[in-house]
């Protein structure tokens, strides 16, 4: 059994579906804390629902930085975490933090990356930047976590096609429905030891 421990700022419906693929069974895994940088986000109150412990952990509340990293790394080894998900998280995950888990943080990504990433690059921002570029197909982006923004080595990708009346909240809808089934999909195997990243940044997926 792998320790989770989510990371999220927001409205947590990614958190809530792995949480559900967890009571299913599917995954050999159990969400032993979720961090999150916003006191009144909405998935604080679904992690309530399933009884799953809460930190509030945002940088702005200490005076040192070297103080918030310190503590972040502190609560992770607390809970002994084996994997680091980003759900819908708005802040930069330390580099320390980062180099320490390589291999052990995932992030999602509601658009195909390379493009359509970085910083300032999430939510609705997403979708209303992809339609406006014309493109005629977006998707979904799960990838492994390094120091910079939505950059390090692509997991999985699923492409969605976009209609010729598509609004950025039809699309966020569309993409919603795969995240909700490939994250927990991704997790799931990362659990079983069957996705890896190797020395060489190469992902490698067994089945
Ligand atoms: C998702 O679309 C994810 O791709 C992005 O942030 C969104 C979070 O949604 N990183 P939710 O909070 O899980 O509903």
């Amino acid at each position: 059994m792998k320790n989770i421990v989510v990371f999220a700022s927001g409205s947590g419906s990614n958190f809530e579906a792995i949480q559900k693929s967890i009571l299913e069974g599917e995954i050999k895994g159990k969400i032993v804390l979720l961090i999150c940088n916003k006191r009144d986000a909405y998935v604080i109150k679904r992690a309530e629902k399933y009884k799953i412990p809460v930190k509030i952990l945002s940088e702005k509340e200490f005076e040192q930085y070297d103080d918030y990293v310190n503590e972040l790394i502190e609560t992770l080894e607390e809970y002994k975490t084996d994997l680091i998900v980003l759900a819908g998280y708005l802040r930069k995950v330390p580099d320390k933090v980062v180099k320490r888990y390589k291999g052990k943080i995932i992030n999602i990504h509601p658009a195909l990356l390379p493009e359509f990433g970085g910083k300032g690059m999430y939510g609705m921002n997403v979708h209303r930047k992809v339609l406006e570029s014309g493109k005629k197909v977006s998707g979904v982006t799960i990838h492994f976590v390094d120091e910079e923004y939505d950059h390090g080595p692509i997991i999985v990708q699923e492409k969605v096609k976009i209609d010729e009346d598509e609004t950025p909240e039809s699309l966020a809808e569309k993409i919603h429905k795969i995240e909700h089934r490939l994250y927990p999909w991704v997790i799931k195997k990362l659990c079983e030891d069957k996705i890896k990243l190797t020395e060489k940044n190469e992902v490698k997926i067994y089945d």
